[in-house]
C-alpha cells in the first residue's frame, strides 16, 4: 500500500500495475519439464507415457514439456491423445557436444524448471572417456543452473547397449552417484532416474533403442521421480 501510493505519487502508478501483472503471470504459468537427450529420447515412447502417469496424477493442464522439437517420430499412442511432444531429444548427439554448443542456447529459448536427460550413449560409441563425459554433464549442470538457478535435474543411468562393448556405459553409469551427490543442492536438487538395473537388452528394439517393454521400463523409473518435482513445485 505504502510503496503503491509512493508509486503513484511519483507518476509510476502504471509501472506498479505492470508489477502486479508479471506475478500474475509467473504464477499461471505452466510448470516447464524439458526431456534432453539422444535418439533414445527423440524416437522413443517414454516421454508419452511419462504424460499418461502427469495426466492420471491430474498434472496434464499444469505442466508443458518445452525444447525445439515438437515431434513423434515413433507414433506412439499413449492413453492421453493431446500429449505434449515437446523435447530437446536429438538423434546421434554427444553429451560433450549438446554441453559446449548448444544447451544453453535451447534453455535460453525454452526455459526450463525441470531438466531430464539421458546422454552419452554417443559420446561412448564415438569412444570419448568416461571422465570427458562426466566433464560434459558438470558443464550441463553449470548451465543449467545458470539458466534458472531453482532448477530442478533428473539425470537417467543410461540404458545398455545391445551392440559392442557396453564397458563404456557401465563405467559412466559407475560415476554418476557420486557425480551427482557432489553436484547436489537444496536449491537445486539432483535426483538419478536407475534407468540401467534389470533392463534386459531383449527389451531393445534394435540394440540400442527401448521396444515398448524398454519404454514402459524407462517411464517406470523416470515418471515417479519426475511427479514429485511437480508435486513439490506446485505445492
Ligand atoms: C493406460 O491405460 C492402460 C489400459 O487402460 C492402463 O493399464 C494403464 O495403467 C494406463 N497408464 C497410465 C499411466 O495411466
Ligand atoms: C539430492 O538431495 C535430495 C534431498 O535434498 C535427495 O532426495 C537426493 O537423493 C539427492 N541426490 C543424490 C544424487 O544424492
Amino acid at each position: 500500500m505504502l510503496v503503491s501510493s509512493v508509486l503513484s505519487a511519483l507518476g509510476l502508478a502504471s509501472l506498479a500495475m505492470a508489477g502486479q501483472g508479471e506475478v500474475a503471470e509467473r504464477q499461471t504459468q505452466k510448470l516447464r519439464i524439458m526431456p534432453l537427450g539422444d535418439s533414445i529420447t527423440e524416437i522413443t515412447c517414454w516421454r508419452a507415457f511419462v504424460w499418461d502417469q502427469i495426466a492420471a496424477a491430474g498434472y496434464a493442464d499444469k505442466v508443458q514439456y518445452v525444447g525445439s522439437q515438437n515431434s513423434n517420430p515413433q507414433n506412439c499412442k499413449p492413453n492421453t491423445t493431446n500429449w505434449d511432444e515437446h523435447h530437446e531429444g536429438h538423434s546421434g548427439w554427444l553429451a560433450i557436444d549438446i554441453a559446449n554448443n548448444y544447451l544453453a542456447t535451447w534453455l535460453k529459448n525454452t526455459p526450463a524448471d525441470i531438466v531430464m536427460f539421458m546422454l552419452g550413449t554417443n559420446d561412448v560409441v564415438r569412444g570419448h572417456t568416461t571422465n570427458d563425459i562426466i566433464a560434459a554433464y558438470t558443464k550441463m549442470v553449470n548451465i543449467m543452473r545458470a539458466a534458472n538457478p531453482k532448477m530442478k535435474i533428473i539425470v537417467d543411468l543410461v540404458i545398455p547397449l545391445g551392440i559392442g562393448s557396453s564397458s563404456g556405459i557401465t563405467a559412466l553409469n559407475a560415476r554418476i552417484p557420486d557425480w551427482a551427490k557432489g553436484l547436489n543442492s537444496t536449491e537445486s536438487p539432483i535426483v538419478i532416474a536407475d534407468c540401467s538395473t534389470g533392463f534386459p537388452t531383449s527389451d531393445l528394439r534394435d540394440g540400442v533403442h527401448p521396444n515398448l517393454a524398454g519404454d514402459q521400463i524407462l517411464a517406470s523409473r523416470i515418471g515417479p521421480l519426475l511427479l514429485n518435482y511437480i508435486r513439490e513445485s506446485l505445492a
